[in-house]
């Protein structure tokens, strides 16, 4: 066994390469960063990540903004608790404040676990950069109070869930914000509603709950035409089944707490966009502290390497479950985009690769009671607020978020008596349809 490495070709290969990449790194006065190691005959860290630029969706969903060897050879996520970061010397801290080292400081700006769900997040959306939050409401808070200020407006499709709205009717507008409502998917009013303080666009696609499809060509050829910025929320879509940055929509919003994580246990929220825009939007969230627990987003980063598998199954179970009630005489109404009698499903089928997993239905001749016994009578779907876990969820949207609406402001959102919303999980379709079948015939 030779003890002088160097005349040994093969021992040398093995066992010097990785620390002698690493200390020239460092001799040279430049940063030891991941990105100068050698991980795997020879790939960089950012070598890795250009080339799962080029891999499959669930590929990228499985490995994207992982290093590739992680601590104590871990092939899972370590969950790093810690609410500062130390550094090593003076010189290592000046490093870091002059920008030459990539890594975390305080939770309170970013977390390693963080990091790695944003880059995930953003390659899935094949966007510059992705910003996490505590949730989808955090995110829309977080990009709003960055991008406008008092005396700015914005427009945006009256169909959208319930809080966002809130949010900029009782809230911004406290802030010197002017927010416009106009109908869903009619450009010729947003365009009307534009003047010169109109800062962004925004809209949900699909809707939630009338599952609604927004042409996203014309959203962005409008703000572009305009000057002014859009903002797509898709948690309903997902990166799966729509990509707006393909589209050239400014920011990408989403409620992680939904199809991302997938089931049903976190809260989280994510903002994709270029990283110049993001800018102001990272710095403020250092600053309104809307950050994430470490292991909230071990479990987004577990949920997500089987998002492609479990996207497949909702949009599947989806498709199936809306095509059993598009038929049943008991159903009046499907809001569902991949069913043709959707008013908007030639929109969704050109722009989206699937339709997702929630499903919006009217119960024929039935009053708040009787729809209510069916939700009841359901033995799969539990009733719960919420979409897009591995759970089936049933609701009832008068009794869930409208219940202290006045009927005058249900009928303005389209809230109706005898609606009822359905979130497929992954379970089987037949059970599904056959439970479905059993609670619209009981009751
Ligand atoms: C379309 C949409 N956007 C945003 C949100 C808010 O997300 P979160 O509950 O994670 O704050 C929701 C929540 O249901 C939603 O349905």
């Amino acid at each position: 066994m030779p003890t002088d490495m160097s005349i040994d070709s093969d021992a040398h290969d093995l066992s010097c390469d990785e620390p002698n990449e690493a200390a020239k790194a460092s001799d040279s006065g430049g940063p030891a960063s991941e990105s100068a190691l050698k991980h795997h005959k020879g790939e960089t860290q950012a070598e890795m990540t250009e080339r799962l630029q080029r891999t499959g969706f669930s590929t990228q969903s499985v490995h994207a903004g992982e290093k590739r060897q992680k601590a104590e050879g871990s092939i899972s996520a370590p969950i790093f608790t810690a609410s500062t970061f130390t550094f090593d010397s003076t010189d290592s801290l000046m490093r870091f404040v002059d920008g030459k080292e990539d890594r975390d400081e305080y939770g309170r700006y970013g977390t390693p676990n963080e990091r790695t769900c944003e880059a995930k997040l953003a390659a899935l959306e094949g966007a510059e950069e992705a910003i996490i939050y505590s949730s989808g409401m955090a995110a829309i808070v977080g990009l709003l109070m960055s991008r406008l200020s008092a005396g700015d407006e914005i427009v945006f499709f009256d169909q959208c869930y319930h809080r966002s709205r809130e949010f900029c009717a009782k809230h911004l507008s406290r802030f010197g914000v002017v927010t416009r409502q106009v109908p869903t998917g009619d450009f010729d009013a947003m365009e009307a509603a534009i003047n010169a303080n109109t800062k962004m666009l925004v809209s949900e696609s699909p809707t939630n709950p009338h599952l609604t499809a927004v042409d996203l060509e014309k959203f962005v050829a409008l703000g572009k035409s305009c000057e002014v910025e859009t903002l797509i929320d898709a948690t309903l879509a997902t990166p799966f089944n729509l990509r707006p940055i393909d589209y050239g929509v400014d920011f990408v919003l989403h409620s992680a707490t939904k199809y991302l994580g997938g089931h049903n246990d976190l809260l989280a929220g994510v903002i994709c966009g270029r990283s110049e825009a993001l800018e102001p939007v990272r710095s403020l969230r250092g600053i309104l502290g809307s950050v994430n627990s470490a292991h909230n987003m071990y479990l987004l980063e577990r949920g997500l390497k089987t998002f492609e598998l479990r996207m497949q199954r909702h949009n599947e179970n989806g498709q199936r479950i809306a095509e059993f009630l598009d038929r049943h005489p008991r159903v009046e109404r499907v809001y569902y985009p991949g069913l043709v009698s959707h008013p908007t499903h030639e929109i969704a089928a050109s722009q989206m690769t699937g339709f997702g997993g929630l499903i919006t239905f009217l119960v024929k001749d039935a009053d708040w009671k009787a729809t209510s016994r069916i939700v009841d009578a359901a033995k799969i779907p539990r009733i719960a607020p919420s979409l897009g876990g591995v759970e089936s969820l049933i609701e009832q949207p008068l009794v869930m978020s409208y219940y202290h609406c006045t009927p005058q402001e249900r009928a303005s959102f389209g809230i109706y008596d005898n609606m009822i919303r359905m979130s497929c999980g992954i379970e089987n379709a037949d059970d599904l349809i056959a439970d479905l079948e059993q609670a619209l015939d009981a009751s």
